[in-house]
């Protein structure tokens, strides 16, 4: 049983015996009886969720999914940190949660590391800690409980896969390469930037330059600006995610030059959100690789079943598409797996929420 609700069941039966005393006395009335009953049934599941920060629109999905879903009204009081892209905010927030003696922790890691220490003091105070989005690399797996979220590796191989078919089919053979990496160390860069390094050294793609745009429009603007600058020719922006890639377009056509597959520059990205789909479909961006951010409801789920002592999966990922300009590639296959790409129509536009 959660801690707290054997803390809610003493208070209400604490409540329910003074109101008893206070009816034998004569002293008792209805209000008394209703808060005994409020006092009972107020089985508040308290969440404390460790948010990385609010860098791009997909994190802003992403914190609106968890607010949505650990509502008052579903049973929840959701305390939300925004660490503001700090791993030491979201230690201290941790900690904070583990002195409001929370039912769960929820933590959204900024980076992979440094979470043995601070993990292990949730574990002590018995509480459970679930994992979302991006993973933790910890040497106990024992200290969170489940992980949900996405196979970044597996997005960065089918992007790569696509950039080799679609020059393939369009007999591409001089290309120059930047990429426009995420925050250094995030689960998120680390299997985007490997999908993109493998195929790089399998086939033989001059790789100009790898510059982190921390997951941000300004940043990956400022750093596409000194790309152009140091480099001629580049034809191909591999951003690590859509706020990235919005920041390049910008610099991009800042400084004179057209962007899409049949103009000056290709740009990748990831994520897949409305603003991103709409530069697929005007064809500023000719992939967009998605990576779904509604894991409310998949963190829910997760607490349910623990609630109903059921064992969670402890690693789930998520299924997601790919999303580009035309079809000049219909599907890609990775690791023997065919992957397909959707074209994104009015009819796609229309169906993207966030
Ligand atoms: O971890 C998910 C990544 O983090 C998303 O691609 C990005 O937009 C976000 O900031």
């Amino acid at each position: 049983m959660r801690k707290n609700f054997m803390k809610k069941v003493v208070a209400g039966m604490l409540t329910a015996v003074m109101a008893f005393s206070l009816t034998a006395c004569g002293g008792g009335d209805a209000s008394t009886n209703d808060t005994a009953k409020e006092e009972g049934s107020s089985d508040v599941i308290t969440v404390g969720f460790s948010q990385v920060g609010a860098e791009s629109d997909w994190r802003t999905a992403n914190s609106e999914s968890m607010k949505s879903t650990f509502t008052k009204d579903n049973g929840y009081e959701l305390i939300f940190d925004d660490a503001q892209q700090k791993q030491e905010n979201q230690i201290s927030a941790i900690r904070n949660f583990i002195q409001q003696d929370v039912d769960y922790i929820v933590l959204a890691p900024v980076t992979e590391t440094g979470w043995d220490a601070v993990l292990g003091e949730a574990k002590q105070a018995g509480i459970p800690v679930i994992i979302v989005d991006r993973m933790v690399d910890v040497k106990d797996d024992s200290l969170y409980t489940a992980w949900v979220g996405s196979n970044f590796e597996l997005e960065g191989k089918k992007a790569a896969a696509y950039l080799d078919a679609y020059m393939k089919a369009k007999n591409m053979k001089d290309m120059k390469l930047v990429n426009i990496q995420g925050t250094i160390g995030a689960s998120a860069q680390i299997g985007r930037t490997k999908g993109l390094d493998d195929a790089v050294a399998a086939n033989g793609w001059n790789l100009l330059e790898q510059q982190t745009g921390e997951f941000t429009q300004a940043k990956g603007q400022e750093v596409m600006e000194s790309m152009l600058k140091q480099y001629d020719n580049i034809n191909v922006v591999y951003c690590e995610n859509d706020n990235e890639a919005f920041g390049a377009i910008d610099a991009i056509k800042a400084a004179g030059y057209e962007v899409g597959a049949d103009k000056d520059m290709m740009v990748f990205s990831f994520d897949s959100t409305k603003e991103g789909l709409k530069k697929v479909q005007s064809g500023e961006i000719t992939l967009n690789t998605e990576c779904n951010p509604l894991h409310g409801p998949r963190v829910e789920a997760i607490i349910k079943q623990l609630e109903n002592k059921e064992t969670p999966e402890k690693k789930a990922y998520v299924d997601e598409e790919m999303f580009a300009h035309d079809d000049t590639v219909k599907s890609v296959t990775v690791d023997g797996k065919e992957y397909p790409v959707t074209v994104v129509t009015d009819e796609v536009m229309g169906a993207r929420k966030y």
